[in-house]
């Protein structure tokens, strides 16, 4: 087994809504199908606003649903240097993927793509639930569980990944 972890960044634009829900449902996934020792999972915000601030209390409640604990996660700001730092940064809608690629060197672009286009859904977006209500969140998380596990299957096979 190869000792340096894939880190995975997931972003979006506040870090309180999709990007922290995709980080602990792409985690939880991970420790399900025995990959965690494989993967470190982050998640950023493309704006400034809710630094520091914990997750919507939508986003929470409807995680807890699904036990998924985001309780912990505080939001924080994408950096340039991220885009060194991480292996895989996956944005939420099109709009981050613009600012991603904005934000990065044509040596680190190949790293950034969407989250759904990794899986089966026809939707390539997460769509801002923030404005929405209960429906949005619950619509995020099928999103973000189904593309988790087709990301997963993918990442395995690419980097030769076995369950201990
Ligand atoms: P997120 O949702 O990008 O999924 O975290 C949003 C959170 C906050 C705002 C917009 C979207 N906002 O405008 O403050």
């Amino acid at each position: 087994m190869n000792p340096e972890k894939v880190k995975i960044l997931m972003v979006c634009l506040g870090n309180i809504c999709r990007s922290p829900t995709a980080e602990v449902v792409f985690k939880e996934k991970a420790q399900l199908e025995k990959f965690q020792g494989y993967i470190e999972v982050d998640s950023a915000g493309t704006g400034s606003w809710h630094i520091g601030h914990a997750p919507d209390k939508r986003a929470t409640l409807a995680a807890s649903h699904r036990n998924y604990d985001m309780s912990a996660l505080r939001a924080r700001q994408v950096t340039p240097q991220d885009m060194e730092d991480f292996d895989y940064i996956f944005a939420m809608d099109k709009q981050n993927l613009h600012d991603l690629l904005a934000m990065s060197a044509p040596d680190q672009q190949h790293k950034i793509s969407l989250f759904l286009e990794h899986g089966s859904s026809v939707q390539i977006e997460v769509p801002d639930p923030y404005y929405s209500g209960e429906d949005g969140f619950e619509l995020v998380l099928d999103l973000i569980e189904d593309a988790s596990l087709k990301l997963l299957e993918s990442l395995a096979t690419r980097h030769g990944w076995s369950r201990p």
